[in-house]
């Protein structure tokens, strides 16, 4: 059975072929990256009418990048929300308009399942089978969110919400932080390879301290002491030659970053990552303790970085950790249409009033 995913949550237009929920066919994702790196984030205007531009011609490679005919097609699986409302429309008219053509049936995924799903779809490819009862932390520049996830028949899944950001999510904080230091955007990957430069133990920024649900998490504040640590050290002018720097070139090199950033900057990055990285890691093994999972599932955008992935490696005790590749662990449609194939099998189908909703729960 051939899948099809649409993902148009945010600011990637993006389709996948899988099959059989095991087999990844194709995955096109046209990033609308040099349009919103220009205002340090991304515009929801400018971002829905780039997809409105991009969704035809990346489903149309994303068929013939699997080889296949429309016709060859079994259903529509597309992202219902969370995420921006006019992102989100696009996909969702689009793939209305081909599973009525195509006759198939129409399947709404909530996109944080997606993330889930990237690292089920990549173990079944190699043969493997996640085990559950899971912990399942999904950190992008949207959410971040513990889940205690099981598996209670074949294709049978369900949530239950651990924990959440009260404020900001992992990604947000470190595309705020990156883009105070004027290292342009997304900040994520820039400040995960300019951290190895610097001393991880060298500058303490405090945590909020959760009340009520511990497990939730809190980054506001991390991004204010951040802030309070470049006004202490009157860092304007490297600041503002860095910004120099993002605005002529698209994607500086770490050389070039490293030219214009002194060491207690990259003090302060390497300082800055190590205490994200703890927070979530003490969250989900406080989680999986408490909830006795069997594995540990890392997805999101957040998941592509090193520090993170290597101390859960290293760190998560007797639990195996799951992480997606890196290109599934920001957005994708591969995600999509795996987490769609057990709806497929259960029968989970979606009509024509399947609305796109922008804080949809999982
Ligand atoms: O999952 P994703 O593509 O989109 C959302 O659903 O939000 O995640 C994008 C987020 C951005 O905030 C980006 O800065 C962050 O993931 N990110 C990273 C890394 N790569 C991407 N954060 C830290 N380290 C990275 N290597
Ligand atoms: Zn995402």
């Amino acid at each position: 059975m051939y899948l099809l995913g649409i993902e148009t949550s945010c600011d990637e237009t993006a389709a996948a072929v899988v099959e059989s929920g095991e087999r990844l066919l194709s995955n096109v994702v046209a990033s609308q990256f040099d349009i919103h790196r220009r205002y340090g984030g991304v515009v929801p205007e400018l971002a829905s009418r780039e997809h409105l531009g991009a969704i035809v011609p990346v489903v149309r490679q994303a068929v013939e990048d699997a080889g296949l005919a429309y016709g060859d097609l079994g259903a529509v699986a597309v992202t219902c929300g969370p995420g921006l409302v006019g992102s989100l429309l696009v996909g969702l008219c689009y793939a209305k308009a081909l599973s009525l053509a195509w006759k198939v049936p129409l399947i709404g995924v909530n996109h944080i399942e997606g993330h889930i799903h990237a690292v089920v779809l990549e173990q079944k490819q190699a043969g493997r089978e996640v085990e559950f009862p899971a912990l399942a932390l999904v950190v992008s520049g949207g959410h971040t969110h513990l889940f205690y996830a099981r598996c209670t028949a074949p294709g049978d899944y369900h949530y239950q919400l651990l924990g959440r950001t009260r404020d900001d999510a992992a990604g947000e904080a470190f595309d705020k932080v990156a883009k105070l230091l004027g290292l342009g955007y997304p900040g994520g990957p820039i400040l995960d390879r300019l951290a190895p430069y610097g001393n991880p133990g060298s500058v303490r920024l405090p945590l909020a301290c959760m009340k009520g649900n511990e497990l939730d998490f809190s980054f506001s504040g991390l991004k204010t002491a951040v802030l309070r640590h470049v006004r202490a050290a009157a860092m304007d002018e490297e600041i503002e030659r860095r910004r120099q720097l993002a605005r002529s070139t698209s994607r500086p090199t770490v050389e070039q970053l490293l030219v214009l950033t002194p060491q207690p900057t990259l003090d302060l990055i390497a300082s800055f990552q190590q205490t994200v990285t703890e927070e979530l890691l003490r969250h989900a093994l406080r989680a999986a303790e408490e909830h006795d999972v069997r594995s540990m599932i890392v997805s999101g955008g957040v998941a592509c970085n090193s520090r993170l992935r290597q101390r859960f490696t290293r760190e998560a005790g007797p639990w195996p950790v799951y992480f997606p590749s890196l290109s599934l662990s920001t957005d994708n449609a591969a995600m999509i249409a795996a987490a769609a194939y057990p709806k497929f099998l259960r029968g989970r189908f979606s009509d024509f009033s399947l609305a796109a909703d922008p804080s949809l729960s999982l």
